[in-house]
């Protein structure tokens, strides 16, 4: 629990440097990473970065989305879903973290194909932190995700 925290405190950190340094993120502008207002917006959809539009995401990526509403939860939902896979999601993989605390579904990293495909957090933000590493996607193409994110207001 200690660690969730301080984990949360730090993509905190990470996100308010990204948001000084690059305002596009501030309004969800680019495609890696931000920090979201669903409250203004009510939902967003992201997909893998894919920066040649071959059908395979980029390598070396750390993308770290912040979704925040002022009232109410979020909503997760996944409409794609192919990340290389590996048996403890050792190489690429999505984390979804809840504000509470909480990873959403139960499992600190996704890869491979399976991941649920609707979750609701049960606080007010949603961390979601994309990672590749330097090489080798399999299982493709297409490779990479598309999730929709969306304000539940109470
Ligand atoms: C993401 O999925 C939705 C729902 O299937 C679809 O309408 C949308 O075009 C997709 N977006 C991208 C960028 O693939």
């Amino acid at each position: 629990m200690e660690f969730r925290v301080s984990f949360i405190q730090l993509l905190q950190i990470v996100l308010e440097i990204r948001t000084v340094t690059s305002p596009d993120n501030v309004r969800g502008g680019d495609n890696c990473g931000g920090v979201v207002d669903l409250t203004q917006v009510g939902a967003m959809t992201i997909t893998a970065t894919d920066s040649d539009n071959d059908g395979i995401y980029d390598d070396n990526l750390d993308c770290w989305w912040a979704f925040t509403v002022d009232e109410g939860t979020i909503v997760f939902e996944s409409n794609f879903f192919n990340i290389e896979f590996q048996s403890s999601c050792g190489f690429d993989w999505v984390q979804l973290l809840d504000g509470s605390g909480e990873f959403l579904g139960g499992q600190a990293k996704y890869c491979g194909t399976t991941i649920g495909s609707s979750f609701q957090t049960t606080s007010r933000s949603l961390y979601l932190w994309f990672h590749t590493d330097f090489c080798c996607v399999t299982g493709g193409p297409p490779t990479g995700f598309n999730f929709t994110v969306k304000a539940v207001l109470p």
